[in-house]
This record gives C-alpha cells, sequence and structure tokens, in this order.
C-alpha cells in the first residue's frame, strides 16, 4: 500500500496539543494514521511484512527484524546482511537500550591500508571493491535482538525474506532505475557476474526479479542460527570471494563478529526525553549538542527556516562537527569524552561565540581536501510501533549504495563498504566529505565511526517520537531539523518528513539546502552574513511515526523524494 496522503482541517491537529499548537485555519498534510501498530520504511514490500508481523501477534522487535531481512531482498541498496547498523528500543515500560551491529575492522586491517608508498590515498580503494568491506554485523545483530526483546520464533521472521528472494518480487520504478545505473560498475567490480540483477536490455518497473542465492543464504540462517552465516557454507563463500578479489576477510574475522548492546545516549530537549545512539556512531552526541546548542534560542519565533534561524542551526552545527571530527570514535578503542562533550556548560561555553549577523569562518581550524558530497548514497531506516507502544528505530547500511559493490558469489548479497568510514589518513574527507584523525584512526576489530541517529522522543515518561534517516553526513542535521519542525514549528510528523532541508558540517565551509528551502530574501540575508550556498537536489529520507495524544500514530515516510512507506493498523 502506497502511503496515504490525507489532508485535513486544522482542527485535527488539536490532536497534536503536547506539542506548538499550529496556529493557522489551513490545511494541514498528515501521514497514514493507525491505532495499533505503524511501520515505516524505505519500501513499500518491506512495511507490510512488518505490519503483518505485527498483525500476527509479533511485537515491534519482531517486526523490525523481519523488516531488515526483507530489505536485504527488495532493497539491496542499502538493506543487507551484508552490512550493518544501530537499533536504538524503548520498550511500552520505559525501559530503553541500544544495540551497535556496526561492522568492524578485518583482523589484517591496518591504519594505512589506503594509502600508496608516498603516503597519499589511493583513490576509490575504500570505496570499491573487495577491500573496502568491513566485517558484517546485520545478521549477528538480528540474532542478539531476537534473543532479548524478540516473541515470535526467528523462523517465522526470515521467512518472508525467504519467500521474496525465492519466488521473486516487482521492482519498482526508481529500483528498476538504480539497477540500470549500476550495471556497468557490477560487471567491473566483481569476479563472477551477479546475472541476476543484471539485465539483457534494461530493468522496467514491475519487472520481476529474483534472488535465489540470497533465498538459499537467509535457509541457511533460518537453519543454523547465526552460524548460517558466520561459518559453514556462507563464511567459506566469503572467504572465496575475499581471495578470488584482493580482500582481507577472514574465517577468523566472520567468527569473531559480535554485536555489542551500548546505552544510548540520553539528554532533554525543552522538556523532552531524546534517546539516541552511542559511539560508534557519532549521532547521538551530536545530536544532543545540536539540541542543547540551539535551546536558547527563539527559533519558534523567527519562523521556519528563517534567515536567523538557518544561520543560529548552521554556527551549532559548524561547532559540533569540528567535535565529532576529533573527539568521536569507537568507545572500545579510543577514549571518547562522552561526558564533556554533552555538558550543558560545555555546549553553552562552544556556542557563546555566535554571532548573531555573521558566520563565523571553518577555515583557521582543519584544512582539508574536501571533496564534493556525492549524489548515489544509499542507507536505511526503519521505525516501528506496536500496539503495546513498543518502539524500534533502526539505521542500517551497506555505506554506499550497493556497499562496495560485490556480490558474494553463490551466496547473492552485497557486502558493505564501510571501511571508507574511518579516517584513512588524517583530515583527508571521505565520500561525504567528513574528516578525522586519531579517534576513528583504523584498527584491527575496531568499529568505524558511523553519523547514523535511530532517534525516540518520550515526553512525560511516554513514547513520542520514532525518528531516523539515511544520509551519511546529514543524517544528523536531517533528524535534528525534523525534531524541532515537530517540537519547536509545530508541524505533523508528515510535514516535518516533506519539509525542505539544509545541511552544515564545518567542512566543506557552506551549507547545502534543497531546491526551495529558503526563499529568495533568505537566500539574500544568508549570503549576506557570508555564507556560502550550494543546492543539493534533495536531503534526508525520512521514517518516523509520531504518538498523537488520543494515541493514534502517524507514520510518516518520504513518499515525496523516495519510495518510502508507512503502512499501519
Ligand atoms: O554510518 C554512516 O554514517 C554512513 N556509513 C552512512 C551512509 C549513508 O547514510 C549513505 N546514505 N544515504
Amino acid at each position: 500500500m502506497k502511503a496515504k496522503l490525507i489532508l485535513v482541517l486544522a482542527f485535527l491537529l488539536t490532536f497534536l496539543s503536547c506539542q506548538e499548537k499550529a496556529t493557522k485555519e489551513e490545511e494541514r498534510v498528515v501521514g497514514v494514521l493507525g491505532q495499533n501498530g505503524m511501520v515505516a520504511s524505505a519500501h513499500p514490500i518491506a512495511s507490510e511484512v512488518g505490519l503483518e508481523i505485527l498483525k500476527k501477534g509479533g511485537n515491534a522487535y519482531d517486526a523490525a527484524i523481519a523488516v531488515q531481512f526483507a530489505l536485504a531482498v527488495v532493497y539491496p541498496g542499502a538493506g543487507n546482511i551484508g552490512g550493518g547498523g544501530f537499533l536504538v528500543y524503548r520498550k511500552s515500560d520505559g525501559e530503553i537500550g541500544a544495540l551497535d551491529y556496526r561492522e568492524k575492522a578485518p583482523g589484517s586491517a591496518g591504519r594505512d591500508m589506503y594509502l600508496d608508498e608516498n603516503g597519499e590515498v589511493i583513490k576509490g580503494k575504500s570505496t570499491r571493491g573487495h577491500l573496502a568491506a568491513g566485517v558484517p554485523g546485520s545478521v549477528d545483530g538480528m540474532f542478539k535482538i531476537h534473543e532479548k526483546l524478540g516473541s515470535l520464533p526467528m523462523e517465522e521472521l526470515l521467512q518472508p525474506a525467504i519467500d521474496l528472494a525465492a519466488n521473486g518480487f516487482l521492482l519498482t520504478e526508481r529500483e528498476a532505475g538504480k539497477l540500470n545505473r549500476t550495471k556497468e560498475t557490477f560487471l567491473e567490480t566483481n569476479t563472477v557476474a551477479p546475472t541476476n540483477l543484471i539485465s539483457d536490455s534494461v530493468w522496467h518497473e514491475n519487472d520481476t526479479i529474483y534472488y535465489k542465492d540470497l533465498a538459499a543464504t537467509l535457509t541457511r540462517i533460518k537453519e543454523n542460527g547465526r552460524d548460517g552465516f558466520y561459518a559453514g557454507e556462507t563464511a567459506k563463500l566469503i572467504v572465496e570471494e575475499m581471495e578470488r578479489g584482493g580482500g582481507i576477510m577472514t574465517e577468523e574475522d566472520l567468527a569473531a563478529y559480535s554485536a555489542v548492546w551500548r546505552e544510548p545516549v540520553t539528554g532533554v530537549y525543552k522538556g523532552h526525553k531524546v534517546i539516541s545512539m552511542s559511539p560508534p556512531s557519532s549521532g547521538g552526541v551530536a545530536l544532543m549538542q545540536l539540541l542543547k546548542g540551539i535551546e536558547p534560542f527563539d527559533i519558534k519565533g523567527w519562523g521556519h527556516n528563517s534567515a536567523q534561524t538557518v544561520h543560529t542551526m548552521v554556527e551549532i552545527e559548524r561547532r559540533v562537527y569540528a567535535d565529532r571530527a576529533t573527539h568521536l570514535g569507537d568507545a572500545d578503542f579510543y577514549d571518547v569524552p562522552l561526558e564533556g562533550l554533552l555538558a550543558d556548560n560545555y555546549i553553552q561555553g562552544r556556542m557563546s561565540d555566535i554571532d548573531p549577523d555573521k558566520k563565523t569562518s571553518s577555515e583557521d581550524v582543519v584544512a582539508g581536501d574536501v571533496v564534493p558530497l556525492p549524489e548515489s548514497l544509499e542507507t536505511t531506516h526503519f521505525s516501528v510501533v506496536d500496539k503495546e507502544g513498543n518502539a524500534a528505530s533502526i539505521t542500517t547500511t551497506l555505506n554506499g549504495g550497493f556497499g562496495c559493490k560485490v556480490v558474494v558469489a553463490g551466496a547473492g548479497f552485497f557486502l558493505n563498504n564501510e571501511m571508507d568510514d574511518f579516517s584513512v589518513k588524517p583530515g583527508h574527507p571521505n565520500m561525504f566529505g567528513l574528516v578525522g584523525g586519531e579517534a576513528n584512526a583504523i584498527q584491527p576489530g575496531k568499529r568505524m565511526l558511523s553519523s547514523m541517529t535511530p532517534t525516540i522522543i518520550e515526553k512525560d515518561g511516554k513514547l513520542l517520537m520514532v525518528v531516523g534517516t539515511p544520509g551519511g553526513s546529514t543524517i544528523i542535521t536531517s533528524v535534528y531539523q525534523t525534531i524541532l519542525n515537530v517540537l519547536d514549528h509545530g508541524m505533523t510528523m508528515q510535514e516535518a518528513v516533506n519539509a525542505q532541508k539544509f545541511h552544515s558540517q564545518w567542512l566543506p565551509d557552506m551549507v547545502f539546502h534543497e531546491p526551495t528551502a529558503f526563499d529568495s530574501t533568505t537566500v539574500s540575508q544568508l549570503t549576506g552574513m557570508g555564507h556560502e550556498l550550494k543546492e543539493r537536489s534533495s536531503l534526508g529520507r525520512m521514517d518516523c511515526i509520531l504518538v498523537w495524544p488520543d494515541g493514534s500514530l502517524e507514520g510518516a515516510s518520504d513518499f515525496t523524494r523516495a519510495d518510502n512507506t508507512s503502512v499501519g493498523y
């Protein structure tokens, strides 16, 4: 079912009375409404899979596991079993937690593995092909989630993905286009051509595609648990793939992989408890710094995307992303000063030199050859709430679209190119233009720093919002804006998702914005303050859920920018 756009009169918005009320008598855009459960994901088939699990009595975590596996089939550019991700959860009894199933550097990885003999970064080595892959975490992650939070048998959660892969499913127009655009790269990068992905002519909308090898891999996982991936036939196929393609992942690396339960990052923004991802993601720390940074300013009075609002948010972003580059990395390997970064007085001190009329220059802080942000990026976020009020917020990724573009021959799934999220050389920008240093240097077994920001918000001890998006470095600022859009600007969840967005990350020293994010007056005011503006076609592809005061769930998926779909009941 495609996301339904429901136009309602402003009186419906009185349901949203826990937020700043909308004052204008105008038609409002509301997402998909449900009373018992909601799934918001990047693909309509995956959302339906999750909804079916909820309807047959599964909880939010059962549905989330089924959605992760289904996305690995129907949304292979980012959905995955060959990548990793993060879960942030909040149970209906208020218990919160986070699972880190991020990829790890293989055991023989080294800090200079992407540099030539002169110490220069070899272009493409950390992004494409076998050497770009970290040890995948998704399958172990799903078993850890199931063990702690699931209720239905794992076999039932894997079966929809197996059926889709074995029996085929219809391509959406966007998915057909992605496969067509990546065909040449698939052929160049793979040691064995992934024939099921290659159409003789071109893929069209509603063509049926099959993933027989992937169905067999998922069946091995169903029959053997995590060993169906990290040992036996699948592990053998991965290692053989590495040997053919010059990769370094070994059987031992796979056997040793283990997802880890972490304490989520928490904080309070204007009376709302924010629960988000801790290191090795920078997302939760950065989001909390951004929210605390903006808290003293009257952005509601200034208006959504007005020059003063954008200027202040960008100035805060500049400082927060500078902190990210220096202080954040895998806390199992590097002493991340978490408490210091999140301390109120630190954040307020850091923001105290913001000039209301003039931008600060990022220039003096660190110099780096900043690459432009690429267009084709893939990660995926999904949000699930069940009838008890249990909530799951998951962001998962292969990093770039189709990861390193390598399909494990005979096993039918893509491997990630997450190694590029490490700082491959101090100050050298990664594919998102992000720079880093010691905290995020490559070490064997270490997890690369992430920007993924799966987030949950509660108000007065109750679930209020589940939020997240893909977008590399722009994830953090898209989540930030979406939260402010609801809490400060009085938008519905769908309006907050649809709203035009902007992004700034310290380096490069500019403000990226969607085509109609700013009107012409705002553009000249921002330019007058010294900001360099640059248009990007799209920012954020959110999948969010808002709980209205009467308990209704508003699922809001970004159907304006992509195929994202919310379904509820
Ligand atoms: O973990 C990270 O921050 C990145 N690997 C996420 C990549 C991403 O979001 C790509 N895009 N849409």
